[in-house]
């Protein structure tokens, strides 16, 4: 009897490869340390899948060959902006959401990413062609969101899927002026074999729907989910392949909302949008100076108000430093809103400079109303504060100081000095402190307040009446 031949069928396991969501290397083995680029820890499991062919580069239908052409023969193209009426989210924008443009909103979960673009909806609703894609919620969620926001009215075609061939298919059939993805983690390709809001998924999504923004001229507004470290979850490259990068930021625990661009390729990087959120959405803050000192405490030491520029426009907001004594070694250091070495920075300054004890001391520091400077104007306010919990001296309510503080304790200038002065005297702020070589004539004159000079970190310990008190070692102490 003839013997059969058994073959024993192995299924194949989908293969697997790791891809650095930096700089997109492939490698077959986990490593820490990415070998392309040597980031650590970012390298993430992925399926497999072979590039399809033809892919790479920009797609182009057959035959038709592009040619470089001299920049000067180029038809002064002003790129057409649809002014939402959201002024705070235009502002960020550059002036209006342009045409053909993709735009990413990226933020924590629950911060108010889908209301803000509900809230567009209402806006543009009436003007425009919008086709609002979620993935995420289903239709009665978002119905119960668009009454709550009174935007139900508006004429917006709303789609609940995540399958990109059925959105892209319904795109084709409404044809929106335009397209809101909400988020780009939910929607997955069937043509890349891995799990929705993988990197090989969210770059194909995003790849598919740019395409069509560019060729067509739609304007996309694509959600993103942010990871653990505050960035967007996903590809590096997406944030390359966007024309503009939002971040919505806040503390949820609080009601004020803020929108930073951290790119864009159509306006200013340095604007941001201030809102406020309620049960009825988000409101507009055109005065944030004026909330964000709403709560000052009076006659309590450590807090001092600081003029920062974001952008084009001066935001006062307060600092509050509190120092207190520690028996530990390795005494704490907290910071919230300003950027912790450049909190250490002045911390060093002001021992060295001034023989101030911060050493001995646990030192935190916080910027009320979630918000973020980066600005080294800042500096002066950062210093007073901290000097004032350390030596528990109130700093008057009336008195703002602003500079940025060198290493070896000189005031620098401060840029749009004239602004900052005007804001804060709009504010009630009638004493100025600011950097010597800001003050100038016309700026005397102009301004209500009086204005005090600083041109060394010995000024500002003069400005809280604690000269005498401090230590006689200080080179500041002995110099004057
Ligand atoms: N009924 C309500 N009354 C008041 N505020 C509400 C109400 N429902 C939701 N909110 C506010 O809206 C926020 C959720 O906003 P939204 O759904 O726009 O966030 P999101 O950024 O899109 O979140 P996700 O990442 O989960 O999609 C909540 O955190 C809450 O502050
Ligand atoms: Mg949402
Ligand atoms: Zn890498």
């Amino acid at each position: 009897m003839k013997k059969i031949k058994r073959t024993k069928v192995k299924m194949k396991a989908p293969k697997k490869v790791f891809v650095c969501t930096e700089c997109d290397a492939q490698s077959p083995k986990w490593y820490g340390v990415c070998p392309a680029c040597g980031m650590w820890n970012t390298l993430v499991e992925e399926t497999y899948s072979a590039p399809a062919p033809g892919r790479g580069g920009a797609s182009r239908p057959s035959g038709v060959r592009s040619h470089a052409v001299p920049i000067d023969e180029l038809a002064k193209e002003d790129c057409t902006r649809t002014v939402t009426g959201i002024m705070e989210l235009d502002r960020v924008l550059g002036g209006g959401l342009v045409e053909g443009s993709v735009v990413l909103l990226a933020g924590e979960p629950g911060i108010g990413k889908s209301t803000l673009l509900m809230q567009l909806c209402g806006a543009l609703g009436n003007e425009k062609k919008i086709l609002y894609v979620s993935g995420e919620e289903s239709r009665p969620q978002l119905k119960m969101r668009a009454q709550r926001l009174g935007t139900e009215g508006a004429k917006i075609m709303l789609l609940t899927e995540t399958d990109l061939d059925t959105i892209l298919n319904e795109y084709d059939r409404v044809q929106p002026e335009i397209l809101i993805a909400d988020s780009i983690q939910t929607i997955y390709s069937a043509n890349a074999a891995s799990a929705p809001g993988s990197i090989t998924q969210v770059r194909e999504c995003a790849g598919a729907l740019m395409g069509r923004a560019k060729a067509d001229g739609t304007s996309i507004i694509i959600v993103g989910h942010v990871n653990k470290e505050g960035g967007i979850a996903g590809p590096k490259v997406l944030e390359h392949m966007v024309d503009a990068v939002l971040y919505f930021e806040g503390d949820r625990t609080q009601p004020h909302r803020i929108v930073r661009a951290a790119k864009n390729r159509y306006g200013s990087t340095n604007e941001i949008g201030v809102f406020q959120m309620d049960d009825k959405g988000l409101t507009e803050v055109e005065n944030p100076s004026a909330m964000l000192l709403l709560e000052r405490p009076l006659n309590v030491s450590g807090s001092c108000a600081v003029c920062t520029m974001e952008g084009s426009r001066p935001i006062i907001a307060e600092i509050q430093a509190l120092v207190t004594p520690t028996t530990f070694p390795a005494p704490r250091r907290t910071s919230n809103g300003i950027d912790y070495n450049r909190m250490c920075l002045l911390l060093a300054v002001l021992e060295k400079r001034l023989g101030l004890r911060f050493s001995a001391c646990d030192v935190y520091l916080n910027v009320i109303g979630g918000l973020r400077i980066d600005d080294p104007g800042a500096d002066a306010a950062v210093a007073l504060a901290l000097i004032s919990s350390l030596r528990d001296i109130v700093i008057p309510p009336n008195l703002i100081a602003m500079g940025e503080i060198g290493l070896a304790g000189e005031f620098r200038t401060v840029t749009s000095a004239a602004q900052r002065v005007k804001e804060a005297s709009r504010l009630g702020f009638t004493k100025i402190a600011l950097p010597k070589r800001c003050i100038n004539d016309s700026l005397t004159k102009t301004s209500d307040a009086s204005l005090l000079s600083l041109s060394g970190i010995y000024d500002a310990l003069m400005l809280l009446g604690d000269a005498k008190k401090t230590d006689s070692r200080s080179a500041y102490a002995n110099a004057k």
